[in-house]
Protein backbone atom coordinates (compact mmCIF):
# COMPACT_ATOMS: atom_id res chain seq x y z
CA UNK A 1 0.00 0.00 0.00
CA UNK A 2 1.16 3.55 -0.98
CA UNK A 3 2.86 5.19 2.59
CA UNK A 4 0.71 8.58 1.89
CA UNK A 5 3.33 10.28 4.55
CA UNK A 6 6.42 9.27 3.11
CA UNK A 7 6.71 12.78 0.92
CA UNK A 8 6.56 14.99 3.59
CA UNK A 9 8.35 18.32 0.47
CA UNK A 10 6.12 20.91 1.10
CA UNK A 11 4.49 22.42 -1.89
CA UNK A 12 5.34 25.90 -3.21
CA UNK A 13 2.18 28.41 -1.54
CA UNK A 14 0.32 29.31 -4.26
CA UNK A 15 -2.72 30.55 -2.75
CA UNK A 16 -6.61 29.88 -2.87
CA UNK A 17 -7.94 29.50 -6.29
CA UNK A 18 -9.33 32.74 -7.96
CA UNK A 19 -10.59 32.01 -11.42
CA UNK A 20 -9.09 35.42 -12.09
CA UNK A 21 -6.08 34.95 -11.29
CA UNK A 22 -6.27 31.42 -12.36
CA UNK A 23 -3.21 30.57 -14.49
CA UNK A 24 -0.86 32.48 -12.30
CA UNK A 25 -1.70 30.81 -9.71
CA UNK A 26 -0.91 27.13 -11.25
CA UNK A 27 2.26 28.64 -12.71
CA UNK A 28 3.26 29.59 -9.02
CA UNK A 29 3.28 25.68 -8.01
CA UNK A 30 6.20 25.39 -10.71
CA UNK A 31 8.75 27.02 -8.78
CA UNK A 32 10.89 24.34 -7.53
CA UNK A 33 10.70 22.84 -11.40
CA UNK A 34 14.69 21.98 -11.67
CA UNK A 35 14.49 22.04 -15.36
CA UNK A 36 14.05 25.45 -16.51
CA UNK A 37 13.09 24.85 -19.96
CA UNK A 38 10.17 22.60 -18.08
CA UNK A 39 8.91 25.05 -16.14
CA UNK A 40 8.65 27.81 -18.70
CA UNK A 41 6.62 25.23 -20.88
CA UNK A 42 4.36 24.22 -18.48
CA UNK A 43 3.53 27.84 -17.69
CA UNK A 44 2.76 28.47 -20.69
CA UNK A 45 1.06 25.87 -21.68
CA UNK A 46 -1.15 26.40 -18.44
CA UNK A 47 -1.25 30.31 -19.27
CA UNK A 48 -2.94 29.04 -22.90
CA UNK A 49 -4.90 26.02 -21.40
CA UNK A 50 -6.84 28.82 -19.35
CA UNK A 51 -6.92 31.44 -21.75
CA UNK A 52 -8.80 28.80 -23.82
CA UNK A 53 -11.13 27.64 -21.32
CA UNK A 54 -12.10 31.66 -20.32
CA UNK A 55 -12.18 32.63 -24.14
CA UNK A 56 -14.76 30.47 -25.44
CA UNK A 57 -16.39 29.88 -21.71
CA UNK A 58 -16.05 26.11 -21.96
CA UNK A 59 -18.66 24.13 -20.25
CA UNK A 60 -18.63 21.45 -18.00
CA UNK A 61 -19.62 18.98 -20.58
CA UNK A 62 -18.08 20.02 -23.44
CA UNK A 63 -14.44 19.48 -21.00
CA UNK A 64 -15.77 15.87 -20.22
CA UNK A 65 -16.61 15.53 -23.73
CA UNK A 66 -12.85 16.94 -24.39
CA UNK A 67 -11.30 14.19 -21.98
CA UNK A 68 -13.27 11.55 -23.61
CA UNK A 69 -12.11 12.47 -26.89
CA UNK A 70 -8.34 12.37 -25.60
CA UNK A 71 -8.77 8.99 -23.80
CA UNK A 72 -10.19 7.80 -27.11
CA UNK A 73 -6.98 8.97 -28.62
CA UNK A 74 -4.61 7.35 -25.93
CA UNK A 75 -6.57 3.91 -26.43
CA UNK A 76 -6.82 3.74 -30.16
CA UNK A 77 -2.72 3.84 -29.83
CA UNK A 78 -0.66 0.66 -30.25
CA UNK A 79 2.20 -0.58 -31.80
CA UNK A 80 1.33 -0.06 -35.43
CA UNK A 81 -1.07 2.68 -34.39
CA UNK A 82 -0.13 6.26 -33.38
CA UNK A 83 -3.55 8.23 -33.19
CA UNK A 84 -2.34 11.05 -31.10
CA UNK A 85 0.37 11.81 -33.72
CA UNK A 86 -2.59 11.65 -36.45
CA UNK A 87 -4.21 14.33 -33.85
CA UNK A 88 -0.97 16.67 -33.70
CA UNK A 89 -1.23 16.35 -37.48
CA UNK A 90 -4.66 17.33 -38.54
CA UNK A 91 -4.66 19.75 -36.46
CA UNK A 92 -1.33 21.58 -38.53
CA UNK A 93 0.67 21.44 -35.27
CA UNK A 94 3.44 18.76 -36.47
CA UNK A 95 3.96 20.96 -39.37
CA UNK A 96 4.31 23.93 -37.54
CA UNK A 97 6.84 22.15 -35.09
CA UNK A 98 8.49 20.97 -38.20
CA UNK A 99 8.61 23.99 -40.15
CA UNK A 100 10.11 26.28 -37.36
CA UNK A 101 12.51 23.81 -36.31
CA UNK A 102 14.26 23.51 -39.68
CA UNK A 103 13.92 26.74 -41.52
CA UNK A 104 15.24 26.12 -44.90
CA UNK A 105 16.77 29.84 -45.21
CA UNK A 106 16.05 29.54 -49.38
CA UNK A 107 19.35 27.10 -48.95
CA UNK A 108 18.05 23.96 -48.10
CA UNK A 109 15.72 20.89 -49.34
CA UNK A 110 12.30 21.92 -47.01
CA UNK A 111 10.87 19.56 -44.55
CA UNK A 112 7.56 18.52 -43.73
CA UNK A 113 5.64 16.02 -41.43
CA UNK A 114 7.18 12.74 -40.67
CA UNK A 115 3.64 11.31 -39.80
CA UNK A 116 2.83 8.20 -38.05
CA UNK A 117 3.71 5.31 -40.42
CA UNK A 118 7.34 5.30 -39.64
CA UNK A 119 7.44 3.16 -36.97
CA UNK A 120 9.09 0.35 -37.71
CA UNK A 121 12.83 -0.01 -39.56
CA UNK A 122 13.15 0.02 -43.08
CA UNK A 123 15.27 -2.47 -44.34
CA UNK A 124 18.41 -2.08 -45.84
CA UNK A 125 18.58 -2.13 -49.85
CA UNK A 126 21.09 -2.13 -52.31
CA UNK A 127 20.61 1.17 -55.10
CA UNK A 128 18.84 0.72 -57.64
CA UNK A 129 16.96 -2.27 -55.92
CA UNK A 130 13.07 -1.87 -56.14
CA UNK A 131 11.47 -1.31 -52.49
CA UNK A 132 7.92 -2.59 -54.27
CA UNK A 133 7.39 -6.64 -53.35
CA UNK A 134 4.30 -7.11 -54.80
CA UNK A 135 4.35 -6.19 -58.47
CA UNK A 136 0.71 -5.52 -58.08
CA UNK A 137 0.19 -2.53 -59.24
CA UNK A 138 0.98 1.07 -59.62
CA UNK A 139 2.99 2.40 -62.84
CA UNK A 140 6.71 1.75 -62.51
CA UNK A 141 8.95 4.30 -61.26
CA UNK A 142 12.78 5.43 -61.04
CA UNK A 143 13.78 7.58 -58.72
CA UNK A 144 17.47 9.19 -58.64
CA UNK A 145 18.82 11.95 -56.23
CA UNK A 146 21.87 13.53 -54.89
CA UNK A 147 22.40 14.34 -51.70
CA UNK A 148 24.67 17.55 -51.05
CA UNK A 149 25.37 20.50 -48.75
CA UNK A 150 24.72 24.00 -49.31
CA UNK A 151 27.98 24.31 -50.95
CA UNK A 152 27.33 21.43 -53.97
CA UNK A 153 29.48 19.23 -51.86
CA UNK A 154 28.40 15.43 -52.01
CA UNK A 155 27.17 13.71 -48.62
CA UNK A 156 29.30 10.77 -49.44
CA UNK A 157 27.44 7.46 -47.43
CA UNK A 158 24.35 9.47 -46.54
CA UNK A 159 21.43 7.09 -45.58
CA UNK A 160 18.49 7.73 -47.45
CA UNK A 161 15.48 6.02 -45.79
CA UNK A 162 12.16 5.84 -48.05
CA UNK A 163 8.49 4.68 -47.23
CA UNK A 164 5.36 4.75 -48.99
CA UNK A 165 1.94 3.70 -49.45
CA UNK A 166 1.03 1.39 -52.10
CA UNK A 167 -1.34 1.31 -55.25
CA UNK A 168 -4.39 1.23 -52.95
CA UNK A 169 -3.41 3.85 -50.20
CA UNK A 170 -2.16 1.53 -47.82
CA UNK A 171 1.20 1.13 -45.79
CA UNK A 172 2.75 -2.21 -45.10
CA UNK A 173 1.83 -1.74 -41.72
CA UNK A 174 -1.86 -1.46 -42.33
CA UNK A 175 -1.85 -4.68 -44.30
CA UNK A 176 0.06 -7.25 -42.18
CA UNK A 177 -0.19 -10.53 -43.22
CA UNK A 178 -1.56 -9.64 -46.71
CA UNK A 179 1.54 -7.99 -48.47
CA UNK A 180 5.37 -8.99 -47.31
CA UNK A 181 6.58 -7.04 -44.01
CA UNK A 182 8.17 -3.51 -44.73
CA UNK A 183 7.35 -3.58 -48.39
CA UNK A 184 7.43 -0.09 -50.14
CA UNK A 185 10.28 0.72 -47.52
CA UNK A 186 13.86 1.04 -48.22
CA UNK A 187 16.80 2.43 -46.34
CA UNK A 188 19.43 3.37 -49.57
CA UNK A 189 23.24 3.97 -48.96
CA UNK A 190 24.46 7.09 -51.18
CA UNK A 191 27.50 6.98 -53.40
CA UNK A 192 30.49 8.59 -53.05
CA UNK A 193 29.06 11.30 -54.92
CA UNK A 194 25.80 11.59 -52.62
CA UNK A 195 23.74 9.88 -55.28
CA UNK A 196 21.12 7.51 -55.21
CA UNK A 197 18.76 5.58 -57.01
CA UNK A 198 15.99 2.90 -56.39
CA UNK A 199 12.70 1.58 -58.06
CA UNK A 200 9.09 1.66 -56.87
CA UNK A 201 5.71 2.30 -58.23
CA UNK A 202 4.20 6.17 -58.75
CA UNK A 203 2.55 7.00 -55.35
CA UNK A 204 -0.87 7.76 -55.42
CA UNK A 205 -3.19 9.80 -52.64
CA UNK A 206 -4.55 8.03 -49.67
CA UNK A 207 -7.06 9.01 -46.72
CA UNK A 208 -5.14 9.11 -43.39
CA UNK A 209 -7.01 6.18 -41.10
CA UNK A 210 -10.17 7.56 -40.19
CA UNK A 211 -11.31 4.77 -37.97
CA UNK A 212 -10.92 6.44 -34.30
CA UNK A 213 -11.23 9.86 -33.04
CA UNK A 214 -9.57 11.94 -35.46
CA UNK A 215 -11.69 10.67 -38.55
CA UNK A 216 -14.60 11.84 -35.71
CA UNK A 217 -12.92 15.17 -35.76
CA UNK A 218 -12.75 15.36 -39.27
CA UNK A 219 -16.25 14.19 -40.19
CA UNK A 220 -17.47 17.14 -37.50
CA UNK A 221 -15.51 19.52 -39.20
CA UNK A 222 -16.47 18.58 -42.96
CA UNK A 223 -12.80 17.79 -44.01
CA UNK A 224 -11.66 14.83 -46.51
CA UNK A 225 -9.36 12.49 -45.36
CA UNK A 226 -7.25 12.63 -48.35
CA UNK A 227 -3.56 13.44 -48.50
CA UNK A 228 -1.78 14.43 -51.81
CA UNK A 229 0.45 11.64 -53.60
CA UNK A 230 3.89 11.84 -52.14
CA UNK A 231 6.81 9.54 -51.15
CA UNK A 232 8.48 9.74 -47.64
CA UNK A 233 12.18 10.31 -47.32
CA UNK A 234 14.43 11.02 -44.42
CA UNK A 235 18.61 11.87 -44.80
CA UNK A 236 20.70 11.60 -42.19
CA UNK A 237 24.42 11.02 -41.87
CA UNK A 238 27.22 12.05 -39.25
CA UNK A 239 27.17 16.03 -39.17
CA UNK A 240 24.16 17.02 -41.22
CA UNK A 241 20.49 17.53 -39.46
CA UNK A 242 18.29 15.02 -40.50
CA UNK A 243 16.21 16.10 -43.41
CA UNK A 244 12.52 14.76 -42.93
CA UNK A 245 10.89 15.66 -45.62
CA UNK A 246 8.29 13.74 -48.80
CA UNK A 247 8.24 13.82 -52.56
CA UNK A 248 4.83 15.26 -53.95
CA UNK A 249 3.72 14.12 -57.60
CA UNK A 250 2.32 17.14 -59.29
CA UNK A 251 -0.95 15.49 -60.86
CA UNK A 252 -2.34 14.70 -57.42
CA UNK A 253 -5.30 15.46 -56.05
CA UNK A 254 -5.36 17.55 -52.95
CA UNK A 255 -1.95 18.97 -53.19
CA UNK A 256 -3.70 22.62 -52.08
CA UNK A 257 -6.10 20.89 -49.44
CA UNK A 258 -3.81 17.84 -47.89
CA UNK A 259 -5.35 16.76 -44.51
CA UNK A 260 -2.05 17.52 -42.63
CA UNK A 261 -1.38 20.48 -43.96
CA UNK A 262 1.79 18.69 -45.28
CA UNK A 263 2.15 20.41 -49.03
CA UNK A 264 5.05 22.75 -49.84
CA UNK A 265 5.45 23.80 -53.58
CA UNK A 266 9.31 23.33 -53.34
CA UNK A 267 8.81 19.53 -53.30
CA UNK A 268 6.27 19.00 -56.01
CA UNK A 269 7.68 17.44 -58.63
CA UNK A 270 7.14 16.19 -62.67
CA UNK A 271 7.21 11.92 -62.28
CA UNK A 272 8.42 12.23 -66.11
CA UNK A 273 7.14 9.60 -68.32
CA UNK A 274 10.14 7.83 -70.26
CA UNK A 275 9.70 5.50 -73.10
CA UNK A 276 13.60 3.91 -73.30
CA UNK A 277 13.79 0.76 -73.91
CA UNK A 278 17.81 0.80 -73.11
CA UNK A 279 17.36 2.62 -69.95
CA UNK A 280 14.79 0.71 -69.03
CA UNK A 281 16.70 -2.22 -69.39
CA UNK A 282 19.13 -0.77 -67.35
CA UNK A 283 17.61 0.21 -64.70
CA UNK A 284 15.14 -3.53 -64.62
CA UNK A 285 12.03 -1.72 -65.35
CA UNK A 286 9.58 -2.28 -67.91
CA UNK A 287 8.95 0.20 -70.60
CA UNK A 288 7.63 2.43 -70.54
CA UNK A 289 8.06 3.99 -67.43
CA UNK A 290 8.59 7.30 -64.97
CA UNK A 291 11.08 9.19 -63.62
CA UNK A 292 11.81 11.67 -60.79
CA UNK A 293 14.88 13.21 -60.08
CA UNK A 294 15.23 14.63 -56.44
CA UNK A 295 18.18 16.81 -55.36
CA UNK A 296 18.76 17.06 -51.90
CA UNK A 297 20.09 20.06 -49.93
CA UNK A 298 21.21 19.18 -46.56
CA UNK A 299 22.17 21.63 -43.89
CA UNK A 300 25.70 20.71 -42.07
CA UNK A 301 26.08 20.66 -38.47
CA UNK A 302 27.98 23.42 -36.86
CA UNK A 303 30.86 21.90 -35.32
CA UNK A 304 29.57 21.00 -31.41
CA UNK A 305 26.15 21.22 -32.62
C1 LIG B 1 1.78 9.94 -43.86
O1 LIG B 1 2.11 10.62 -44.79
O2 LIG B 1 2.19 8.79 -43.79
C2 LIG B 1 0.85 10.50 -42.86
C3 LIG B 1 1.13 11.74 -42.32
C4 LIG B 1 0.26 12.28 -41.39
C5 LIG B 1 -0.87 11.57 -41.02
C6 LIG B 1 -1.13 10.33 -41.56
C7 LIG B 1 -0.27 9.78 -42.51
FE1 LIG C 1 2.50 9.04 -46.14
Amino acid sequence: MTDHTADVTPSPTSGLFEAERSAEIVAASFVGTADDRLKEILTALVRHAHAFVKDTGLTVEEWAQGIRFLTRTGQKCDATRQEFILLSDVLGVSMLVETLNNPADGQFTESTVEGPFHMVDSPPRALGDSIDEVHGGGEPCLVTGRITDADGIPVAGAAVDVWQADADGYYDVQRPGEVPDRNLRGLFTADADGRFRFRTIVPRYYPIPTDGPVGDLLKATGRHPNRAAHLHIEVSAPGIRTLTTHLFVDESPYLDSDAVFGVKESLIRTFTQVDDPAMAAEHGLPNPFRHVDFPVTVQRRAPGG
